[in-house]
């Protein structure tokens, strides 16, 4: 079953695609140009105002460490994390297939970057999160992060509206299980 497939019935290609998953197994590998097609697959069925297919061409580009996670020959979550600099590092996006949710694919990707960004120097750990996404902001409150303000406006929304950023930052402390597991 390819990629295809799971797309054309989602009902069918959420079990379909959890069965095949639990069998196979996954695994992390960098994002590539031949990714592309099924990251905005995705990209366009979660988000409501999904990134272009340009700006993952521009983080691809760029250098940004830009990984998916892949099982069953399909891209079961993809993220993105900006190179350290001055220790800083930002995770620019992540995102699981939406046949995948609350299977832990989540965490793993978010942890994956965390430990590419200590790898890279990061001390401290950036993220944007709308304050409506309350699932992800209990994620990256149960890996550490903590809300350290908000960018007024931030975000497009629905009727010419804009929304406010949360903004999240993750200490690395020395000793901690993301710097021990480099
Ligand atoms: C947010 C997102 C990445 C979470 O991925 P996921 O694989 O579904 O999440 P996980 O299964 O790894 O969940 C890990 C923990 O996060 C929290 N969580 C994740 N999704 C949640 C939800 N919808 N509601 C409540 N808690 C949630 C829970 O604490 C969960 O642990 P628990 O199940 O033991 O309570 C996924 O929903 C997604 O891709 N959303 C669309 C894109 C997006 O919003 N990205 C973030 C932009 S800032």
């Amino acid at each position: 079953m390819g990629l295809f497939d799971l797309f054309k019935n989602p009902v069918i290609g959420e079990n379909t695609l959890k069965s095949a998953l639990e069998k196979s197994g996954a695994v992390f590998r960098p994002m590539n140009e031949e990714d592309l097609w099924g990251v905005m697959a995705i990209e366009s069925r979660v988000y409501q105002f999904p990134w272009s297919e340009r700006i993952f061409r521009d983080c691809l580009s760029s250098g940004y460490s830009s990984w998916v996670y892949e099982g069953a020959n399909v891209i079961v979550a993809y993220g993105i994390v900006s190179a350290a600099a001055a220790g800083e590092a930002h995770i620019l996006n992540i995102c699981v297939h939406p046949d995948a949710h609350m299977c832990g694919y989540g965490q793993r990707m978010v942890e994956k970057l965390i430990r590419v960004a200590v790898e890279r120097q990061a001390e401290t750990i950036f993220l944007e999160v709308r304050p409506s996404n309350h699932g992800a902001i209990r994620l990256y409150e149960r890996l550490g992060f903590n809300e350290i303000g908000r960018r007024k406006g931030y975000y497009q929304a629905v009727g010419g509206q804009r929304e406010d950023a949360l903004m999240m930052a993750l200490k690395i402390e020395d000793g901690s299980t993301f710097k021990a597991s480099c």
